[in-house]
């Protein structure tokens, strides 16, 4: 009886969560939800070194420069361009994972809190977090 309420539990949410990202409902989580791990940060600051440094500097990606443009609005228009335009000379030609790992780059180098689970490469799971300026 309680293994069956759980089995329903778990679809309902599952089905809910689904539902708010195909139809394109607020995010349910926020930069501040230690949404990345710090090993992915790690990796993604490799991968802006390798594909990225020869046209960004870093800082261009925090502080005022990055929440002017995005604040208060979903990581995925930072993964759409990303991932869409960048890098600039080669668009598209980094692995899904890879673009995933740059975002986590980006939130560590605003001093989002990290976490246990890693940022998933992939439009739906970018769509599913605001970015919100860090708690003081
Ligand atoms: C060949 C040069 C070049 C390379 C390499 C490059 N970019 Fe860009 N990028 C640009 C230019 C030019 C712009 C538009 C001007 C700007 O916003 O700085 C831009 C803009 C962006 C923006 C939008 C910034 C904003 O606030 O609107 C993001 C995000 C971005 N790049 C990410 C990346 C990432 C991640 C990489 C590495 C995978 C990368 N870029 C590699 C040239 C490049």
């Amino acid at each position: 009886m309680i293994r069956s309420l759980l089995v329903i539990a778990a679809t309902t949410l599952a089905v809910a969560t689904g539902a708010a990202v195909l139809h394109g409902q607020a995010p349910q989580k926020t930069t501040n939800d230690a949404v990345y791990t710090t090993a992915q940060a790690e990796r993604g600051k490799a991968t802006f070194s390798e594909k990225c440094a020869a046209c960004h500097d870093p800082a261009r990606f925090t502080g005022d420069a990055f929440f002017d443009a995005f604040n208060n609005k979903a990581l995925k228009e930072v993964w759409d361009i990303a991932s869409g335009t960048m890098p600039e000379d080669n668009p598209g030609s980094l692995k899904p994972q890879e673009y995933g790992d740059l975002m986590a780059f980006f939130l560590n180098l605003n001093a989002f809190p990290a976490g246990e689970a890693e940022l998933p490469g992939n439009a739906g799971a970018m769509a599913n977090i605001k970015i919100e300026k860090p708690k003081k």
